[in-house]
This record gives structure tokens, C-alpha cells and sequence, in this order.
């Protein structure tokens, strides 16, 4: 198994990405702490793992309040007795974050508040513990939005959610250069579109869709496990010599 005796903390681990890499982090031998804002959705992602022979708890919490991340790092290591592997997926889009009617200063604190602040507040617990460890692997959810701006006509100027996931890259290559001395690893995964609830609202829509897997070379948009897998080469110790690096599972998105 890729994973045997490693620990994982996935955040956002209640729902899409987060927690296809839960159940294969476990599948893979991993004991994994779930957390989420949502207790519910995290507890229904243990209960999977554990009901497939896996180990797992369930921590509730919000990745951008610093006392909430410092405790999902503590409850996991309370838990399992250490902590190699994060993965930062808890994250939120303006479009399925916010109430109809928001202002756009609401809007930014919401999304960078979540993706950037809360990638940086739950790593900046963890890093202590994985030293400890004698190292770790760190990988933070940016996004083709990262590395590009909204195609024509899709309304892209205002949206914060491409300047919270190139932060979200900046602060991966800063923090690897920062902890290559303490064998910490970090890097991130930068998805194209991937069918998850943060894009239910797009995708309900056939034509907006339509539109959608055209974007995509491959003709269609992704599926979670398909994330999880670049995870699980970034947790493994199969990418000992990766770091600072954005890994691009696009469907060819960002080659045109
Ligand atoms: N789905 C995509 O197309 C796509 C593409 C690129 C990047 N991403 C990124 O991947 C990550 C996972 O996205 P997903 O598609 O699985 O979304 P999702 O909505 O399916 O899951 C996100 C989870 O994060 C949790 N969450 C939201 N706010 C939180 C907070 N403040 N604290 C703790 N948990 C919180 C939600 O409850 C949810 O369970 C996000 O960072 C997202 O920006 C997604």
C-alpha cells in the first residue's frame, strides 16, 4: 500500500476532492482525520472508510478561524500520535459561498478568507507537528484559475476566487522553499474543472455545461478521484523529490 503507517488531515474532507482523497488515502493505508466546516458531511466520510476497514475520525471546524485549525491539527495528532500529510481542500467559489445580494467587499473577504487564509492557517499548525515527524508532505487545492484568468464572456473581472487560488500557489512555492530544511514537501494540485458541488450550479445548466467540456481538450470535465490520484503520488513518498510544484490535471485546459 502507498500509504502504509502515514496520517493524513484532509480539510474539507465532507464532500468532493477532500474526501475521494479520504477514501483513497485510506484504501492506500493512510489513518485519515477528516474535518469540514460541516460536521455531518465529515462524519458520513469516516463512516464510509471506517465501514470499508479503514481508520478514520471526523473533526468539525472552519479552516479560517485560526483556533478551528489549529485544533484539527491537534485532534489529529491527539488521535493518531502524528501527522505526515495535509491536504488543503476545503475551499468555496463566490457563486455557491454566497447569499444572492452580497456586496462585492463580502464576496472577497468570504472567498480569500477560506481558500488563502485557511490554507495558510491550517499548514501554519501542521508544520510544527510534521517536523516532528521528521517530515511531511503538504498539498494545497489551486485551480486552473491559478495559473489563468476566465476565458472571454464569463464575467471574470471582479471574481476573487482566481486571486485567492494564485495565492494559494505562491504561498506553496514560498512555503517549500521555506521547509525543504525539514523534509516538509509542499506543493499543489491546480484541477480543471471537476464535477463537484462547488460547480453543481454550473453544471445543472446543459448548456453551460455544453460550454464547459468544450474548454477542456479532453471534451469533458473531471471526476474527483481523478484529483485524489495526483494526491495520492503528492503524499507518497514516490514524489520525494517534488516540491513547490503545481501539478495541472486539466484535461488539457491550460495547454491551448
Ligand atoms: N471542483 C472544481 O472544479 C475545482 C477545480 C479546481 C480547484 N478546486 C478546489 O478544490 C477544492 C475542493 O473543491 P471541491 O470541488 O471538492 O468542493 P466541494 O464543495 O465539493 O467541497 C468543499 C468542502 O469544503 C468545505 N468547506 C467550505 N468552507 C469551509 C471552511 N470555511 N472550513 C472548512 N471546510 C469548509 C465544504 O463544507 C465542503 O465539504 C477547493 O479548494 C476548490 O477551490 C475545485
Amino acid at each position: 500500500m502507498r500509504l502504509e503507517s502515514k496520517v493524513a488531515l484532509i480539510t474539507g474532507g465532507g464532500s468532493g476532492i477532500g474526501r475521494a482523497c479520504a477514501e483513497m488515502f485510506a484504501r492506500e493505508g493512510a489513518r485519515v482525520a477528516v474535518s469540514d466546516i460541516s460536521l455531518e458531511r465529515a462524519q458520513a466520510t469516516t463512516q464510509f472508510v471506517t465501514s470499508h476497514g479503514g481508520d478514520a475520525i471526523a473533526i468539525s471546524g472552519d479552516v479560517s478561524v485560526g483556533d478551528d485549525a489549529q485544533n484539527m491539527v491537534s485532534a489529529t495528532v491527539e488521535k493518531f500520535g502524528k501527522l505526515d500529510v495535509l491536504v488543503n481542500s476545503a475551499g468555496v467559489s463566490a457563486r455557491n459561498a454566497m447569499p444572492k445580494g452580497s456586496s462585492p467587499e463580502e464576496v472577497w473577504d468570504k472567498v480569500i478568507d477560506v481558500n488563502l487564509k485557511g490554507t495558510y492557517m491550517v499548514s501554519w499548525h501542521a508544520m510544527p507537528e510534521m517536523a516532528k515527524s521528521g517530515g511531511g508532505s503538504i498539498i494545497n487545492l489551486s485551480s486552473i484559475m491559478g495559473l489563468v484568468g476566465y476565458p472571454v464572456g464569463m464575467g471574470g473581472g471582479f471574481n476573487p476566487y482566481n486571486p485567492s487560488k494564485g495565492g494559494v500557489l505562491q504561498f506553496t512555492r514560498n512555503l517549500a522553499i521555506d521547509s525543504a530544511s525539514k523534509n516538509v514537501r509542499v506543493n499543489c494540485i491546480c484541477p480543471g474543472y471537476v464535477e463537484t458541488d462547488l460547480t453543481s450550479a454550473l453544471t445543472k445548466d446543459a448548456e453551460a455545461l455544453r460550454r464547459l467540456e468544450t474548454l477542456h481538450p479532453i471534451g469533458r470535465l473531471g471526476q474527483p478521484e481523478e484529483i485524489a490520484y495526483a494526491a495520492l503520488y503528492l503524499a507518497s513518498d514516490e514524489s520525494g523529490f517534488v516540491t513547490g510544484t503545481p501539478l495541472v490535471v486539466d484535461g488539457g485546459y491550460t495547454a491551448q
